[in-house]
């Protein structure tokens, strides 16, 4: 079965053909960095129109690279929610008109969930995985620029979620952080190779790892990005001092210091993210649900020190572990043709009426 994904939830034109709902025929992935760079962030108008400009083309170039043609394709999948309106708006349109103009069914997928079955994906031609039916019960870690949450799953259609982001997302916090050490566009990944500079010292600051009291499952990452301003441009003096000025003033920045900043904060964050996945596999292990396997997603799963770091964890807690390959951590549509494969099998179709929605279901 070849299912057709397309994703158009941010600033990403992606689609993709997957085959048995494993084997990524191909992966076209447009992205508007150009577009947004001046800004400093995502313009979600420029986002729509830039999308409008790119879908057909990116299908067309998907179809093409798969080697197969539009009849070709068994079921049209998009991701549908969440995400800025006027971007998913334009993946939807394209989707229904390809499903209803080729007869064939339409599936709508949930772009959070979609990014925990990207470990399940590769580009092995010749690969026998099949969809994981028998790895249930679950857990779901999620960690993207706009996402952080944890999950138990039943299946692929059975997701409770445990705890999600009071505020930042990690992948944000990455950004900001990269921003304040003045590291270029794109932050998170400049982050982690510098702080894997040799030499950079990731005791050199005491970073806070959010907890949020003993038995919340959420996380918290605004604090963290604060600290970073903090230790690069001095701490403020309180409001109630009327005088201008610093409390404490910065530590003049140098390469090294900026390095050492830099391991520091990817130390925290990825601490804070490891110690809610132990307390979740913990609650879920005492509720007497043994987690069989753990599906991890979304671009900070290409982080270097949180791959290494939860390898390690499911390695000590007996979880069969789906880490994305590099590809398919950030957006891609190829995600989504996989999961839909999942919902294909479980009957889940979609109809004309299939609307666009800005949150995720759960
Ligand atoms: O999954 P994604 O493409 O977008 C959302 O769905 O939100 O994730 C993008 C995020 C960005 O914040 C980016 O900085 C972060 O993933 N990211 C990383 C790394 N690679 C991408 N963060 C830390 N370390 C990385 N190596
Ligand atoms: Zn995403």
């Amino acid at each position: 079965m070849l299912i057709l994904g397309i994703e158009t939830s941010c600033d990403e034109t992606a689609a993709a053909v997957v085959e048995r709902g494993t084997v990524v025929r191909s992966s076209v992935v447009a992205a508007q960095h150009a577009v947004h760079e001046t800004f400093g962030g995502v313009v979600p108008e420029l986002a729509s129109r830039a999308h409008v400009e790119a879908i057909l083309p990116t299908i067309r170039a998907a179809v093409d690279r798969a080697g197969v043609s539009l009849s070709d394709i068994d079921a049209v999948a998009v991701g549908h929610r969440p995400g800025l309106i006027g971007s998913l708006l334009i993946g939807v349109s394209a989707a229904k008109a390809l499903a209803w103009s080729l007869g064939k069914p339409l599936i709508g997928v949930d772009h959070v969930h979609s990014h925990l079955y990207a470990g399940l994906l590769t580009c092995d031609a010749g690969a026998t995985v099949a969809v994981d039916t028998a790895g249930f019960p679950a857990m779901g870690l999620v960690v993207s620029g706009g996402h952080t949450v944890l999950y138990e799953m039943g299946s692929w259609t059975d997701l409770t979620r445990l705890g999600s982001t009071i505020d930042d997302a990690v992948g944000e916090a990455f950004d900001k952080a990269a921003v304040i050490l003045g590291l270029p566009h794109p932050g998170g990944p400049n982050l982690d190779a510098l702080a894997r500079a040799s030499g950079a010292d990731d005791r050199a600051v005491q970073f806070p790892v959010s907890r949020l009291g003993p038995e919340s499952l959420d996380f918290s990452f605004s604090g963290l990005k604060t600290a970073m301003m903090y230790e690069v441009r001095g701490v403020p003096r309180h409001p109630s001092r009327k005088e201008p000025g610093l409390a404490v003033d910065p530590v003049p920045m140098t390469d090294d210091r900026r390095r050492d900043l830099a391991a520091c904060f990817q130390r925290a964050a990825c601490a804070a993210i490891m110690l809610k996945l132990e307390r979740a596999f913990d609650r879920v292990l005492a509720a007497g649900r043994r987690p069989a396997t753990l599906h991890c997603g979304g671009g900070v799963t290409a982080n270097s020190r949180l791959r290494r770091e939860i390898a390690g964890f499911a390695a000590t807690r007996s979880l069969s572990l789906r880490l994305p390959a590099m590809e398919f951590c950030v957006d891609n549509a190829a995600m989504i043709a996989g999961l839909a494969f999942a919902l294909h099998a479980a009957g889940r179709f979609a109809d004309l009426t299939l609307a666009p929605v800005p949150t995720t279901a759960c």
